[in-house]
């Protein structure tokens, strides 16, 4: 073939096929084979290729019979590459066929597929998930994460955000001693971060409003459906403002990366059962209730907690079932939330604090609110809490100069996507899940 033939054969990834009018139209595409079925002189190819499948056709007499033998035998996860016409067919998924015309496998599979069509428990889907990443629902769902942080970067950077990073390696608790992953830092004690806080609340002094997108660890010695022991954490932290700004902040970004999946995602949603309606109404403002409306609507008694404790999963739980849609829960009690949230001046039993919480059963996929901006209430609170001040030594040192009222906020990415994926486990929001007891692969 001459370059000038080579240059006319058009390369489109699958799902351009599937979405745009290629009826008629040679192409040439590579992936992996999903599935294959011989049935008597035709292969029935499901072709993968990181966007999306199509069903192609290889038949005896249209190709050469050593291709045709190929493909024959070619097992699940081969990869192959072909060339051949696109037709419109109902019959297809997808509504399109890809007539191989030619084509081979480069590189077959070597052995059995070990995740097959049927039925395989949980542990052995994490046992293989290096294989298992390459689903349908994985491929959807690691598809809708990439679109969601897109999204979120570009609403921070339309709005006067800069993307910063920090430490992963640090010295002291954010989050409380209990949920700290110690590592031996060569003859030092550090531990893996739990949050970038103190370190964004020293850089909006230096560069304004800031956000990040990184791993954040806890030591969680539960299993449950939520926690993940390594997750991935979009934090937000801004000078100049207070609770109320930082909420609005929250909901106009989740309302934006909802609309912006809408528009690119809707294929993925479709799969997973997430409708137009559900997500029409993911609109500012949200609701807003006090923790002591929350403890009033759930019934405190039958909830079993009692007024100072964390919401936990199964009161948050009982919580959503009163919304439609994202809601904040407000002012925390001190005793359920970590030592910089800032009391509330008008009742310092309570903090200026938020949860940000997703409807059905999901709960909890913000925290935040206003920090201590003072030196000597920050101080106070560090000797409440029993904690070393001199291990805080430079986060104190940022109140000396120019400490200004401040807010931020964490949003799980995990538990933002198992919500809007409508996952029953957090452990498929990523590729790769670190949970109490998993750490390979
Ligand atoms: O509520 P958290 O602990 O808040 C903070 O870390 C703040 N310092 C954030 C900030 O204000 N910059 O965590 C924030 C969010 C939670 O709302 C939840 O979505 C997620 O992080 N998260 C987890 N996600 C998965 N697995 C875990 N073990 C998680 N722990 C918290
Ligand atoms: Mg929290």
């Amino acid at each position: 073939m001459g370059d000038q033939e080579l240059a006319r054969i058009e390369e489109p990834r699958v799902r351009e096929i599937l979405k745009g009018d290629y009826d008629g139209r040679r192409v040439h595409i590579r992936g992996w084979l999903q599935n294959t079925r011989p049935s008597g002189g035709i292969v029935f190819l499901h072709v993968r290729d990181g966007s999306g499948v199509v069903q192609s056709t290889v038949r005896k007499g249209s190709v050469p019979d050593k291709v045709f033998e190929e493909f024959r035998s070619a097992g699940i996860e081969s990869a192959v590459e072909l060339e051949g016409i696109v037709k419109n067919d109902p019959r297809a998924p997808g509504g399109k066929e890809l007539q191989v015309e030619s084509g081979h496998v480069p590189y077959p599979a070597r052995e059995e597929f070990p995740i097959a069509k049927k039925f395989h428990g949980p542990e052995f889907l994490l046992d293989n998930r290096h294989l298992y990443i390459r689903s349908d629902k994985m491929r959807a769902i690691l598809q809708v994460r990439s679109k969601f942080l897109s999204a979120a970067r570009k609403w921070f950077d339309t709005h006067g955000y800069t993307e910063v990073q920090v430490p992963t390696l640090i010295t002291a608790a954010v989050e409380g001693g209990s949920t700290l992953f110690e590592v031996k830092y060569f003859e030092e004690k550090a531990y893996l971060t739990q949050s970038w806080q103190l370190y964004a609340e020293a850089m909006i002094a230096s560069v304004g409003p800031i956000y990040t997108v990184a791993p954040s660890f806890r030591a969680e010695k539960s299993r449950t459906r939520r926690h993940l022991t390594e997750y991935w954490h979009v934090e937000a932290e801004a000078p100049w403002k207070g609770l109320d700004e930082i909420m609005r902040v929250e909901e106009e970004l989740l309302s934006y990366a909802v609309a912006e999946l809408r528009k690119e995602s809707a294929p993925e949603l479709r799969l997973f059962g997430r409708s137009e309606e559900d997500l029409q109404k993911i609109k500012p403002p949200f609701p807003r209730i006090t923790y002591d409306k929350a403890l009033e609507m759930i019934d405190e008694e039958k909830a079993g907690v009692k007024w100072g404790d964390d919401l936990g999963y199964e009161q948050e739980k009982l919580l959503t079932v009163h919304f439609d849609r994202p809601f904040f829960v407000t002012h925390y009690p001190k005793k359920a939330k970590a030592f910089y949230h800032k009391p509330d001046p008008k009742n310092p039993e309570v903090t200026l604090s938020a949860d940000l919480l997703a409807p059905e059963g999901y709960g909890e996929i913000t925290g935040g609110g206003e920090r201590i901006a003072e030196y000597d209430a920050l101080m106070q609170r560090i000797r409440e809490e029993g904690m070393d001040p001199k291990s805080y030594e430079w986060y104190l040192d940022i109140r000396k100069f120019g400490s200004v009222p401040h807010a931020g906020f964490g949003l799980g990415l995990e538990r933002t996507v198992a919500w809007i994926c409508k996952l029953d486990h957090i452990r498929d929001a990523i590729a790769f899940p670190r949970l109490i007891n998993r750490i390979y692969p």
